[in-house]
């Protein structure tokens, strides 16, 4: 089965903007959060059934500093200040897979700043979902 990405452009962004002043991002550009503690990127994401799913964040961090996020479901922390390091510039992208449970249908995966600094740039989640239904498509 294929994950299902999320961009992040198209989530709801709370204290951060959308920007393209950066190479190597997906879809139209990437989620650049406001250098605050508790700026957030939240991604409405759909799993077939109730069960664990492997979530992939597409994210780059051009200073030697890392940028923790709490990583939430539904409003309850599942993975508290995730650490998201250095990449080698912000034209460099790298990932991080967190395992989260979902509910059956709807759930909002929300990445929140946990320092002052902010997160780091976000282009986007990948959601594969253990439990997914889905028929392959090839
Ligand atoms: C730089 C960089 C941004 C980044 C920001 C930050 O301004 O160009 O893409 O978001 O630093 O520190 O978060």
């Amino acid at each position: 089965r294929a994950a299902t990405d999320y961009q992040a452009e198209d989530a709801h962004i709370s204290q951060g903007t959308v920007a393209t002043n950066h190479t190597g991002y997906t879809g139209t550009g990437f989620v650049d959060y406001t250098n605050i503690k508790g700026s957030y990127v939240e991604f409405t994401v759909n799993a077939a059934s109730a069960g664990t799913a492997a979530v992939t964040l597409r994210y780059a961090n051009g200073t030697s500093t890392d940028r923790p996020m709490d990583i939430s479901v539904g409003g309850t922390v599942v993975a508290p200040a995730v650490s998201f390091p250095a990449t080698a510039d912000w034209n460099t992208w790298a990932t991080r897979t967190l395992t989260v449970p979902l509910t059956a249908g709807s759930d909002k995966i929300r990445a929140t700043a946990t320092t002052a600094d902010g997160g780091p740039n976000l282009d986007r989640i990948s959601v594969d979902a253990a439990t997914d239904t889905q028929a392959p498509t090839r």
